[in-house]
Protein backbone atom coordinates (compact mmCIF):
# COMPACT_ATOMS: atom_id res chain seq x y z
CA UNK A 1 0.00 0.00 0.00
CA UNK A 2 1.87 3.49 -0.64
CA UNK A 3 -0.32 6.20 2.05
CA UNK A 4 1.99 8.60 2.28
CA UNK A 5 3.23 8.77 6.20
CA UNK A 6 4.14 12.55 6.25
CA UNK A 7 3.38 15.90 4.15
CA UNK A 8 5.66 18.34 4.47
CA UNK A 9 3.67 20.80 2.27
CA UNK A 10 0.49 20.29 4.67
CA UNK A 11 0.76 24.12 5.00
CA UNK A 12 -1.29 24.76 1.48
CA UNK A 13 -4.42 22.58 3.04
CA UNK A 14 -7.29 23.69 3.56
CA UNK A 15 -9.00 24.85 1.13
CA UNK A 16 -9.84 27.75 3.25
CA UNK A 17 -6.96 30.19 4.11
CA UNK A 18 -6.12 31.26 6.84
CA UNK A 19 -7.76 28.54 9.62
CA UNK A 20 -5.31 27.62 12.46
CA UNK A 21 -2.99 25.00 11.51
CA UNK A 22 -4.17 21.23 12.24
CA UNK A 23 -2.14 18.91 12.70
CA UNK A 24 -1.80 15.70 10.05
CA UNK A 25 -3.27 12.48 10.83
CA UNK A 26 -1.85 9.15 9.74
CA UNK A 27 -3.51 6.49 11.73
CA UNK A 28 -5.76 6.25 14.57
CA UNK A 29 -7.00 3.63 16.99
CA UNK A 30 -9.50 3.31 19.16
CA UNK A 31 -10.10 6.83 20.95
CA UNK A 32 -6.62 8.13 19.51
CA UNK A 33 -5.73 10.26 16.40
CA UNK A 34 -1.88 10.00 15.37
CA UNK A 35 0.00 12.71 13.47
CA UNK A 36 3.21 12.58 11.92
CA UNK A 37 5.13 13.52 14.00
CA UNK A 38 4.12 11.06 16.93
CA UNK A 39 1.55 12.82 18.89
CA UNK A 40 -1.86 10.39 20.12
CA UNK A 41 -4.55 12.98 20.30
CA UNK A 42 -7.40 11.64 22.28
CA UNK A 43 -10.18 12.25 19.62
CA UNK A 44 -12.95 13.87 22.40
CA UNK A 45 -15.16 14.20 19.42
CA UNK A 46 -15.65 11.41 17.52
CA UNK A 47 -13.69 13.29 14.32
CA UNK A 48 -17.11 15.66 13.43
CA UNK A 49 -19.05 13.53 16.01
CA UNK A 50 -19.11 10.42 13.66
CA UNK A 51 -17.01 8.15 14.73
CA UNK A 52 -19.40 5.75 17.20
CA UNK A 53 -17.61 2.75 17.28
CA UNK A 54 -14.08 4.02 17.42
CA UNK A 55 -11.25 3.73 14.87
CA UNK A 56 -8.84 1.19 13.50
CA UNK A 57 -12.06 -0.96 12.93
CA UNK A 58 -10.37 -3.53 9.77
CA UNK A 59 -13.24 -5.37 9.88
CA UNK A 60 -14.79 -1.97 8.38
CA UNK A 61 -11.98 -1.36 5.54
CA UNK A 62 -12.06 -5.27 5.00
CA UNK A 63 -16.07 -5.22 4.00
CA UNK A 64 -15.52 -2.22 1.76
CA UNK A 65 -13.02 -3.83 0.27
CA UNK A 66 -14.20 -7.06 -0.39
CA UNK A 67 -17.23 -5.52 -2.87
CA UNK A 68 -15.55 -2.43 -4.25
CA UNK A 69 -13.84 -4.72 -7.27
CA UNK A 70 -17.46 -4.80 -8.94
CA UNK A 71 -17.77 -0.90 -8.95
CA UNK A 72 -20.30 0.89 -9.41
CA UNK A 73 -24.32 -0.14 -9.71
CA UNK A 74 -27.07 1.91 -10.43
CA UNK A 75 -28.84 3.51 -7.61
CA UNK A 76 -31.97 1.68 -8.41
CA UNK A 77 -30.94 -0.99 -8.73
CA UNK A 78 -30.67 -4.12 -5.63
CA UNK A 79 -27.34 -5.51 -4.48
CA UNK A 80 -26.31 -7.94 -1.26
CA UNK A 81 -24.82 -5.24 0.53
CA UNK A 82 -27.84 -2.48 0.12
CA UNK A 83 -30.58 -5.45 0.54
CA UNK A 84 -28.34 -6.40 3.75
CA UNK A 85 -28.10 -3.20 5.11
CA UNK A 86 -32.05 -2.19 4.13
CA UNK A 87 -32.90 -5.36 5.93
CA UNK A 88 -29.90 -4.47 9.16
CA UNK A 89 -32.09 -0.84 9.78
CA UNK A 90 -35.64 -2.10 9.02
CA UNK A 91 -35.12 -5.29 11.39
CA UNK A 92 -32.86 -3.63 14.29
CA UNK A 93 -32.54 0.23 14.04
CA UNK A 94 -35.63 1.68 12.82
CA UNK A 95 -39.24 2.01 14.83
CA UNK A 96 -41.93 -0.34 14.14
CA UNK A 97 -43.88 0.66 10.66
CA UNK A 98 -40.59 2.62 8.80
CA UNK A 99 -39.77 -0.14 5.77
CA UNK A 100 -38.56 2.43 3.10
CA UNK A 101 -35.22 3.71 2.92
CA UNK A 102 -33.11 5.95 0.74
CA UNK A 103 -29.92 6.05 0.81
CA UNK A 104 -27.33 9.21 0.43
CA UNK A 105 -23.68 9.71 0.67
CA UNK A 106 -23.61 11.63 3.66
CA UNK A 107 -25.99 14.05 6.30
CA UNK A 108 -26.56 16.80 4.31
CA UNK A 109 -27.73 15.23 1.01
CA UNK A 110 -30.05 13.11 3.60
CA UNK A 111 -31.64 15.91 4.76
CA UNK A 112 -32.06 17.93 1.67
CA UNK A 113 -33.90 15.01 0.45
CA UNK A 114 -36.26 15.31 3.38
CA UNK A 115 -37.34 18.52 2.43
CA UNK A 116 -37.97 17.21 -1.17
CA UNK A 117 -39.64 14.37 0.29
CA UNK A 118 -41.98 16.48 2.73
CA UNK A 119 -42.76 18.64 -0.60
CA UNK A 120 -43.36 15.38 -2.98
CA UNK A 121 -45.52 13.84 -0.66
CA UNK A 122 -47.71 17.13 0.37
CA UNK A 123 -47.99 17.08 -3.87
CA UNK A 124 -48.96 13.12 -3.96
CA UNK A 125 -51.87 13.74 -1.28
CA UNK A 126 -53.34 16.22 -3.35
CA UNK A 127 -52.00 19.47 -1.69
CA UNK A 128 -50.03 21.21 -3.91
CA UNK A 129 -50.09 24.34 -2.27
CA UNK A 130 -47.61 23.23 0.21
CA UNK A 131 -44.08 23.69 0.34
CA UNK A 132 -42.71 25.65 3.25
CA UNK A 133 -41.00 23.67 5.87
CA UNK A 134 -40.74 25.13 9.13
CA UNK A 135 -36.54 25.08 10.62
CA UNK A 136 -36.05 25.99 14.50
CA UNK A 137 -34.08 28.25 15.72
CA UNK A 138 -30.97 27.26 16.62
CA UNK A 139 -30.43 24.38 14.32
CA UNK A 140 -28.08 23.10 11.96
CA UNK A 141 -29.07 20.60 8.75
CA UNK A 142 -26.11 21.30 6.38
CA UNK A 143 -24.78 23.15 3.64
CA UNK A 144 -26.50 22.61 0.59
CA UNK A 145 -28.74 25.57 -0.36
CA UNK A 146 -31.48 23.78 0.93
CA UNK A 147 -30.43 22.97 4.27
CA UNK A 148 -29.21 26.59 5.15
CA UNK A 149 -32.16 28.02 4.32
CA UNK A 150 -34.46 25.67 7.18
CA UNK A 151 -31.83 25.99 9.27
CA UNK A 152 -31.24 28.53 11.64
CA UNK A 153 -26.79 28.83 12.48
CA UNK A 154 -26.20 32.58 11.89
CA UNK A 155 -22.49 32.16 11.28
CA UNK A 156 -22.68 29.43 8.78
CA UNK A 157 -25.72 30.97 6.69
CA UNK A 158 -23.55 34.54 6.98
CA UNK A 159 -23.46 35.83 2.97
CA UNK A 160 -25.81 33.32 1.64
CA UNK A 161 -29.19 34.96 2.47
CA UNK A 162 -29.74 35.91 -1.09
CA UNK A 163 -29.65 32.11 -1.98
CA UNK A 164 -31.97 30.71 0.73
CA UNK A 165 -36.10 30.18 0.49
CA UNK A 166 -37.59 32.02 2.96
CA UNK A 167 -38.46 29.39 5.47
CA UNK A 168 -40.23 30.46 8.65
CA UNK A 169 -38.35 29.74 11.99
CA UNK A 170 -39.46 29.22 15.21
CA UNK A 171 -37.71 28.78 19.01
CA UNK A 172 -36.36 26.01 19.79
CA UNK A 173 -38.56 24.98 23.12
CA UNK A 174 -41.86 26.92 21.84
CA UNK A 175 -45.36 24.60 20.59
CA UNK A 176 -47.56 28.04 21.15
CA UNK A 177 -44.98 30.25 18.81
CA UNK A 178 -44.70 27.23 16.28
CA UNK A 179 -48.87 27.33 16.40
CA UNK A 180 -48.76 31.25 16.05
CA UNK A 181 -46.09 31.06 13.08
CA UNK A 182 -48.39 28.22 11.10
CA UNK A 183 -51.47 30.35 11.64
CA UNK A 184 -49.49 33.52 10.65
CA UNK A 185 -48.01 31.44 7.59
CA UNK A 186 -51.31 29.33 6.57
CA UNK A 187 -51.72 25.86 7.38
CA UNK A 188 -52.17 24.80 3.66
CA UNK A 189 -48.69 26.26 2.73
CA UNK A 190 -47.18 24.32 4.98
CA UNK A 191 -45.26 20.63 3.63
CA UNK A 192 -43.15 19.55 7.13
CA UNK A 193 -41.05 20.71 10.18
CA UNK A 194 -37.96 19.41 10.53
CA UNK A 195 -36.29 19.29 14.38
CA UNK A 196 -33.38 17.65 15.82
CA UNK A 197 -34.49 16.16 18.56
CA UNK A 198 -31.49 16.94 20.53
CA UNK A 199 -29.84 20.29 18.87
CA UNK A 200 -26.36 19.78 17.38
CA UNK A 201 -23.41 21.84 17.30
CA UNK A 202 -26.18 24.93 16.85
CA UNK A 203 -26.79 24.65 20.11
CA UNK A 204 -24.72 22.34 21.53
CA UNK A 205 -27.20 19.60 23.09
CA UNK A 206 -30.18 22.02 23.82
CA UNK A 207 -33.03 19.83 25.00
CA UNK A 208 -36.59 20.32 25.09
CA UNK A 209 -39.03 18.79 27.31
CA UNK A 210 -41.54 15.86 26.93
CA UNK A 211 -44.55 18.52 26.76
CA UNK A 212 -43.00 20.75 24.08
CA UNK A 213 -42.14 17.12 21.90
CA UNK A 214 -46.04 15.88 22.73
CA UNK A 215 -47.30 19.25 21.34
CA UNK A 216 -45.13 19.28 18.47
CA UNK A 217 -46.17 15.82 17.21
CA UNK A 218 -49.90 16.70 17.54
CA UNK A 219 -49.37 19.65 16.13
CA UNK A 220 -47.95 17.83 13.48
CA UNK A 221 -50.52 15.61 12.96
CA UNK A 222 -53.58 18.07 13.39
CA UNK A 223 -52.29 20.07 9.68
CA UNK A 224 -50.85 17.43 8.16
CA UNK A 225 -47.52 18.64 8.53
CA UNK A 226 -44.74 16.04 7.93
CA UNK A 227 -42.48 15.62 10.53
CA UNK A 228 -38.96 14.66 9.87
CA UNK A 229 -36.51 14.04 12.55
CA UNK A 230 -32.92 15.26 11.55
CA UNK A 231 -30.91 12.50 13.46
CA UNK A 232 -27.72 12.50 11.69
CA UNK A 233 -25.59 13.69 14.79
CA UNK A 234 -28.45 12.34 17.31
CA UNK A 235 -28.69 8.89 15.51
CA UNK A 236 -27.26 5.17 15.69
CA UNK A 237 -26.53 5.50 20.02
CA UNK A 238 -24.98 8.88 20.12
CA UNK A 239 -27.42 9.70 22.59
CA UNK A 240 -27.90 6.31 24.21
CA UNK A 241 -30.82 4.72 22.50
CA UNK A 242 -30.67 3.71 18.73
CA UNK A 243 -32.44 6.94 17.72
CA UNK A 244 -32.68 10.21 19.75
CA UNK A 245 -36.28 11.14 19.37
CA UNK A 246 -36.70 7.47 21.47
CA UNK A 247 -35.73 10.21 24.28
CA UNK A 248 -39.12 11.94 24.00
CA UNK A 249 -42.42 11.56 22.75
CA UNK A 250 -41.54 13.07 19.71
CA UNK A 251 -43.20 10.73 16.80
CA UNK A 252 -41.61 11.33 13.37
CA UNK A 253 -42.81 10.49 9.64
CA UNK A 254 -39.20 10.80 8.29
CA UNK A 255 -36.27 9.82 10.22
CA UNK A 256 -32.59 11.32 8.79
CA UNK A 257 -28.98 9.64 9.45
CA UNK A 258 -25.93 10.30 8.57
CA UNK A 259 -22.70 10.29 10.57
CA UNK A 260 -22.56 6.88 12.90
CA UNK A 261 -23.99 5.08 9.99
CA UNK A 262 -20.64 4.41 8.31
CA UNK A 263 -19.10 5.22 11.24
CA UNK A 264 -16.53 7.56 9.87
CA UNK A 265 -15.19 4.82 7.50
CA UNK A 266 -17.53 5.62 4.66
CA UNK A 267 -19.68 8.83 3.47
CA UNK A 268 -22.84 7.50 3.86
CA UNK A 269 -26.34 8.56 5.18
CA UNK A 270 -29.89 7.74 4.97
CA UNK A 271 -33.68 8.58 4.87
CA UNK A 272 -36.38 7.03 5.88
CA UNK A 273 -40.24 7.35 5.75
CA UNK A 274 -43.09 5.69 7.31
CA UNK A 275 -44.80 3.25 5.23
CA UNK A 276 -47.92 5.40 4.33
CA UNK A 277 -45.69 8.46 3.02
CA UNK A 278 -43.45 6.01 1.76
CA UNK A 279 -46.33 4.59 -0.73
CA UNK A 280 -47.65 7.38 -1.28
CA UNK A 281 -45.07 8.39 -3.28
CA UNK A 282 -45.12 4.91 -5.17
CA UNK A 283 -44.71 5.74 -8.77
CA UNK A 284 -44.05 9.61 -8.50
CA UNK A 285 -40.24 9.32 -9.22
CA UNK A 286 -38.15 10.13 -6.37
CA UNK A 287 -34.66 11.17 -7.78
CA UNK A 288 -31.50 9.41 -6.55
CA UNK A 289 -28.13 10.64 -6.19
CA UNK A 290 -25.41 9.09 -8.54
CA UNK A 291 -23.69 7.84 -5.83
CA UNK A 292 -27.42 6.99 -3.53
CA UNK A 293 -26.65 3.19 -2.20
CA UNK A 294 -22.62 3.01 -3.02
CA UNK A 295 -21.97 -0.45 -2.94
CA UNK A 296 -18.81 -0.26 -0.72
CA UNK A 297 -20.29 2.29 1.56
CA UNK A 298 -23.48 -0.19 2.06
CA UNK A 299 -21.28 -3.12 2.99
CA UNK A 300 -19.20 -0.68 5.41
CA UNK A 301 -22.07 0.64 7.01
CA UNK A 302 -23.38 -2.84 7.51
CA UNK A 303 -20.79 -3.95 9.36
CA UNK A 304 -20.46 -0.73 11.36
CA UNK A 305 -23.74 -1.75 12.77
CA UNK A 306 -23.39 -4.73 13.44
CA UNK A 307 -20.39 -4.27 15.33
CA UNK A 308 -22.81 -2.13 17.21
CA UNK A 309 -25.17 -4.44 17.76
CA UNK A 310 -22.19 -7.46 18.61
CA UNK A 311 -20.51 -5.40 21.11
CA UNK A 312 -23.42 -3.97 22.24
CA UNK A 313 -21.99 -0.42 22.15
CA UNK A 314 -25.57 1.37 22.27
CA UNK A 315 -25.85 0.03 25.86
CA UNK A 316 -22.31 1.15 26.49
CA UNK A 317 -23.18 4.64 24.90
CA UNK A 318 -25.80 4.76 27.30
CA UNK A 319 -23.85 3.52 30.43
CA UNK A 320 -20.47 5.26 29.71
CA UNK A 321 -22.07 8.32 28.90
CA UNK A 322 -23.62 8.39 32.52
CA UNK A 323 -19.99 8.47 33.73
CA UNK A 324 -18.95 10.91 31.34
CA UNK A 325 -21.30 12.99 32.20
CA UNK A 326 -20.82 12.59 36.01
CA UNK A 327 -17.18 13.37 35.73
CA UNK A 328 -17.98 16.66 33.34
CA UNK A 329 -20.32 17.76 36.04
CA UNK A 330 -17.96 16.98 39.02
CA UNK A 331 -15.18 18.98 37.35
CA UNK A 332 -16.93 22.13 35.45
CA UNK A 333 -20.56 22.56 37.67
CA UNK A 334 -19.13 25.39 39.68
CA UNK A 335 -16.04 26.28 37.16
CA UNK A 336 -16.46 30.41 36.46
CA UNK A 337 -16.55 29.81 32.44
CA UNK A 338 -18.91 27.23 32.45
CA UNK A 339 -22.76 28.36 32.26
CA UNK A 340 -24.22 25.12 31.18
CA UNK A 341 -23.28 21.45 31.24
CA UNK A 342 -26.51 19.49 29.23
CA UNK A 343 -26.57 16.24 27.17
CA UNK A 344 -27.02 12.11 27.89
CA UNK A 345 -25.65 9.19 26.29
CA UNK A 346 -21.99 10.11 24.56
CA UNK A 347 -23.24 13.65 23.47
CA UNK A 348 -22.55 16.99 25.72
CA UNK A 349 -22.21 20.20 25.59
CA UNK A 350 -20.59 22.86 27.89
CA UNK A 351 -21.94 26.30 27.30
CA UNK A 352 -19.09 28.64 27.50
CA UNK A 353 -18.33 32.03 28.94
CA UNK A 354 -15.33 32.47 27.33
CA UNK A 355 -14.06 32.11 23.54
CA UNK A 356 -14.96 28.58 22.21
CA UNK A 357 -12.43 28.62 19.88
CA UNK A 358 -9.47 29.61 22.23
CA UNK A 359 -10.48 26.26 24.31
CA UNK A 360 -10.25 24.25 21.17
CA UNK A 361 -7.17 25.05 20.56
CA UNK A 362 -5.78 24.80 24.20
CA UNK A 363 -7.07 21.34 24.30
CA UNK A 364 -5.64 20.63 20.82
CA UNK A 365 -2.16 21.93 22.37
CA UNK A 366 -2.66 19.02 24.38
CA UNK A 367 -3.62 16.41 22.88
CA UNK A 368 -7.42 16.80 22.74
CA UNK A 369 -10.16 17.43 20.45
CA UNK A 370 -13.36 18.63 21.32
CA UNK A 371 -15.77 19.89 18.84
CA UNK A 372 -16.51 23.76 18.36
CA UNK A 373 -20.23 24.60 18.95
CA UNK A 374 -22.49 27.49 19.03
CA UNK A 375 -25.05 29.98 17.15
CA UNK A 376 -27.62 32.57 17.90
CA UNK A 377 -28.87 32.34 21.53
CA UNK A 378 -25.87 30.12 22.45
CA UNK A 379 -22.73 32.14 20.90
CA UNK A 380 -20.24 30.35 22.74
CA UNK A 381 -19.50 26.15 23.35
CA UNK A 382 -17.74 23.20 23.02
CA UNK A 383 -19.21 19.49 22.48
CA UNK A 384 -17.63 16.44 24.28
CA UNK A 385 -18.77 13.09 22.06
CA UNK A 386 -16.14 10.95 22.11
CA UNK A 387 -16.83 6.79 20.67
CA UNK A 388 -18.79 4.84 22.45
CA UNK A 389 -15.68 2.85 23.08
CA UNK A 390 -13.98 5.14 25.65
CA UNK A 391 -12.50 3.30 29.11
CA UNK A 392 -12.87 5.35 32.63
CA UNK A 393 -9.55 5.96 32.28
CA UNK A 394 -9.92 7.63 29.02
CA UNK A 395 -12.71 9.75 30.19
CA UNK A 396 -10.15 10.85 33.27
CA UNK A 397 -7.73 11.87 30.55
CA UNK A 398 -10.40 13.94 28.65
CA UNK A 399 -11.82 15.37 31.49
CA UNK A 400 -8.30 16.54 33.10
CA UNK A 401 -7.00 17.95 30.03
CA UNK A 402 -10.34 19.78 28.98
CA UNK A 403 -9.77 21.54 32.45
CA UNK A 404 -6.15 22.29 32.03
CA UNK A 405 -7.29 23.58 28.60
CA UNK A 406 -10.37 26.04 30.30
CA UNK A 407 -8.07 26.93 32.98
CA UNK A 408 -5.59 28.32 30.28
CA UNK A 409 -8.45 30.49 28.90
CA UNK A 410 -10.38 31.51 31.51
CA UNK A 411 -8.28 31.36 34.65
CA UNK A 412 -10.30 30.33 37.81
C1 LIG B 1 -28.00 17.62 12.74
C2 LIG B 1 -27.18 17.64 11.48
N1 LIG B 1 -27.80 17.55 10.29
C3 LIG B 1 -27.11 17.56 9.14
C4 LIG B 1 -25.74 17.67 9.12
C5 LIG B 1 -25.00 17.69 7.82
O1 LIG B 1 -24.30 16.49 7.65
P1 LIG B 1 -23.03 16.43 6.70
O2 LIG B 1 -22.00 17.34 7.27
O3 LIG B 1 -22.63 14.97 6.74
O4 LIG B 1 -23.44 16.83 5.35
C6 LIG B 1 -25.05 17.74 10.33
C7 LIG B 1 -23.59 17.88 10.36
O5 LIG B 1 -22.98 18.21 11.33
C8 LIG B 1 -25.79 17.73 11.54
O6 LIG B 1 -25.19 17.82 12.74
Amino acid sequence: MTVPTSQPDAGRYAFVPGGPPYPTIVDAQGCFLVTDDGRRILDGAAGAIVGNIGWGRTEVAAAAAAVMPMGYVVPLWPTPSRLALLDELVQHWLPAGFHHVFFTSGGSESTDSSLRLARAYQVAKGRPGRWKVIGRHPSYHGMTTGTMAVASHSARQKGYEPLLLPFPKVPWDDPQEMLRIIEQEDPATIAGFIVEPITGAAGACLTASDAYWQAVTDICRQHDILLIADEVMTGFGRTGLPFGHLHFPLQPDVIVGGKGLGGGYVPLGAVAARDEVAEALQGSGFMYFTFTGNDAACAAGLTVLQIMRREQLVQRSASQGAVLGQRLRAEFGNHPAISDIRGRGMFYGLQLRCSRDAVVMAALARDLWVYPAGSGPVPEAVMVAPPFVISDDEIDQLVGTLRAAIDDVHPT
